[in-house]
Formats: C-alpha cells, structure tokens, sequence
C-alpha cells in the first residue's frame, strides 16, 4: 500500500513534482506514462527513498517514508535507468553482493537461480563490462528482485530487451504480483503497459493528468487517453 499526498519536488528552482496525490493498492500492478521530462523517474526516486521530496506526505504500508526510510528500503526492489551493477563483477558477484546487502538467505544459491531464469547461465562469472545493454538490463533486473521485494519500482524497464528477455521479465512482474507484489512501472511501451497492468497512470509537467483501470490489454484504450491528455491539449 502506497500512499502519496500533496507531493511536490523541486530542483533548481523548478518545480519537478506539483502537488501529487495517489494511492495505490497492495498487487497492483500500474504503469506511469508520460512524456520525457515529465517527472515519471523523479517520481520513483522519491518513493525508493533516493531524494526527498520538497513537501507532501509518502506512506509505505503505513510508515511515513520521512522516518522509516531503512525499513521501508528492505521492502523495495529499484530498478534505475543506469543498472546499479559493478562492472568489474560477474553477474554471481553482483547479485551476491546486492543480496548480502538485504540479507538474503542462501544468496548464492539464489544469484545463480536468478542468473538462470534471466538466461545469461552461460556468462555467469564473466564481469558486466563485457556486456551488452540487454544483457546488462537482464542483471539489473535480478539485482532488483533478489530479496522478493514486495513493491517493485520499475524505471522503463523493457528498454534493450529481446523479446525472450521481455517474456521473461513480465513473467517475473505477473508471478510477483501473484505472491501479492506491488509493481510501479515508469514505461513509454504502451503494449507493455496494457499487457502487464490493471492501471495507467499518465503524467505531464509534474501532475498526474489521467489515471484509469484496463483490462483485456485494452491497448487501443492506453493510447486514446495518451493522446487525450498529452498530444492534445498542451
Ligand atoms: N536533480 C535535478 N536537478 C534539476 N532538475 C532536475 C533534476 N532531476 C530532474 N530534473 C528535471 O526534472 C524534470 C523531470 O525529470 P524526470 O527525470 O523525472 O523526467 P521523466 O518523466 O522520467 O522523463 P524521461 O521520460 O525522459 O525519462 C526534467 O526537466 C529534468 O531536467
Ligand atoms: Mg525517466
């Protein structure tokens, strides 16, 4: 359960966020769309607990993000633009690394399971430098799920995928969902949205402008109500 009220962030004398207000359920799945610049990942850097916000409030399954940021950090699984991995690591060295940090048990264990679902097995004790993006984002991804955290913070998660690699990261966001995860995903992949959500929200110039239940990856809708609120008026 994530709670956010009269959230507003401001830089440089700009203001990022102006006044969002959202609540959002346990094992929802929502996607947040928007045009570049709008403050989609500004948005995710505040909620995984990375900038403060100006004012507002943000509640985490009750705690005030203020004054519980290392509880609720444990409970977050953050995936950033830039893959936060070690690139003089393998991937088993990073994602034991990223799991010791969260006290994971059995974490080798783990990091080579994880290795195998991401289907890089192959170049498991290889170091990341020699990898290529999709590669990378496929680490990234297991780095970001090694503790089953129990709200996922996706930053446009598919970028660099194959389709294999896409296929297996929306099974990994659905079988989360299923254990009863959170999934916040910042995305400009309409098809991946209306696939993997049951809610889009849109956001322009710092404001959440539209937010709406899909089913049936109603994907004709997504782009409608896109185009209603972004290319339209402006
Ligand atoms: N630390 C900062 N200092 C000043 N301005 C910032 C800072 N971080 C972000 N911004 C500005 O805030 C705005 C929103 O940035 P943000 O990265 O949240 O956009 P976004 O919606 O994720 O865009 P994109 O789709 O391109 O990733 C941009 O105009 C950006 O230049
Ligand atoms: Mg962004």
């Amino acid at each position: 359960m994530i709670e956010i009220q009269k959230l507003t962030k401001q830089a440089d004398n700009k203001l990022i966020l102006r006044g969002v207000d959202l609540s959002i359920k346990k094992g929802e799945t929502v996607a947040i769309l928007g045009p570049n610049g709008a403050g989609k990942s500004t948005l995710l850097k505040v909620l995984a607990a990375l900038i403060k916000p100006t004012s507002g409030m943000v509640k985490v399954n009750g705690l005030d993000l203020k004054k519980n940021q290392t509880e609720i950090k444990k409970i977050l699984g953050y995936l950033p633009h830039s893959s936060l991995l070690y690139d003089h690591y393998s991937p088993l060295e990073n994602l034991v690394f990223y799991g010791n940090v969260y006290g994971v048990q059995e974490v080798e264990k783990k990091a080579v399971e994880l290795v195998k679902d991401v289907g890089l097995s192959f170049f498991l004790n290889e170091p990341v430098k020699n990898f290529s993006r999709g590669m990378i984002q496929r680490i990234a991804i297991a780095r970001a799920i090694i503790h089953d955290p129990e709200i996922l913070l996706l930053d446009e998660p598919h970028t660099g995928l194959d389709q294999g690699a896409i296929t297996i990261l929306n099974k990994a966001i659905l079988s989360m969902k299923e254990k009863g995860a959170t999934t916040l995903m910042v995305t400009h992949d309409f098809k991946q949205a209306a696939e993997i959500c049951d809610r889009i929200i849109i956001v322009k110039n710092g404001k959440l402008v539209d937010d709406f239940h899909i089913s049936d990856q109603a994907l004709s809708i997504v782009a409608q109500k896109y185009e209603l609120q972004v290319e339209g008026a402006s």
